[in-house]
């Protein structure tokens, strides 16, 4: 089927005012007309920042959590509504770093992903196992378990989502999945949504961890590869549009 691949920055818990301006002015200055969609996740507080620096160009603006609450006494959180009021278009659901750090259960990740889908934001649920996981051949149940959750919540949505396969062990060590091991995970994931939905070939499947600009088309070529989740080269603007270039 043909879809426009998605690449996706997440800039995890870097940046400044300063340094989010000058990252975007160089990714609008190289941008042109990408071929794929193409979005940033900045940390929340500049959301509002990134709204501006973007506004009317090809780069849509995501975040990378949202409250598991519609409204109300939920200090700290912020509502997929709210979100929505800054152009919010994707929201990371379930990013290994918030199921590690911030006890984030399969639950969690399943109504979050439900708060967006209400709003009109397309979540990017993330998936993933551990490097033990892996070695004990847990992967596949792993991976489906996770995305059960939120297909089991969602029903009747499962098709507006994003899933993101991000092998926990590489995220963040240079240690990337090969296009092989990525793909059978990816085959995976595509045929548990064909169990649920019609459309499964027009979800978006995007790998995640360690992916770069040397490393990124051959990712990409993969039949079950539909765009990328990148956080560390994100962050510099001339990796992150060679990312985006090999995104066809
Ligand atoms: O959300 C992004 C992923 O965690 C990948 O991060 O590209 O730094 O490995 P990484």
């Amino acid at each position: 089927m043909n879809k426009r691949k998605l690449i996706v920055g997440n800039w995890k818990m870097n940046g400044s005012l300063a340094a989010n301006e000058s990252l975007v002015r160089e990714l609008l200055a190289g941008i042109g007309q990408p071929r794929c969609e193409v979005a940033v996740c900045p940390p929340g507080i500049y959301l509002a920042q990134l709204q501006a620096l973007l506004a009317g160009s090809p780069i849509e603006l995501g975040v990378q959590n949202v409250s598991t609450h519609e409204v109300g006494a939920f200090t700290g959180d912020v509502s997929a509504e709210m979100l929505k009021d800054f152009g919010v278009r994707y929201a990371i659901v379930g990013h290994s770093e918030r199921r590690q750090h911030q006890a984030e259960s399969d639950v969690h990740v399943a109504i979050k992903a439900k708060r967006a889908l209400a709003a009109g934001i397309t979540p990017i649920v993330c998936v993933g196992e551990t490097l033990r996981e892996r070695e004990e051949g847990m992967t596949d149940f792993i991976v489906k378990r996770q995305l059960a959750a939120v297909i089991h919540l969602n029903g009747h949505c499962s098709s507006e989502i994003v899933v993101a396969y991000e092998p926990v062990w590489a995220i963040g060590t240079g240690q990337t999945a090969t296009p092989e091991q990525a793909q059978q995970v990816h085959a995976v994931l595509r045929a548990q949504l064909k169990g649920v939905t019609e459309h499964a070939d027009r979800v978006r499947i995007l790998y995640g961890g360690s992916m770069n600009a040397a490393n990124a088309a051959e990712l990409l070529a993969q039949p079950d590869i539909d765009g990328g989740l990148i956080g560390g080269a994100s962050l510099k603007a001339a990796d992150f549009l060679k990312i985006v270039g090999a995104a066809a």
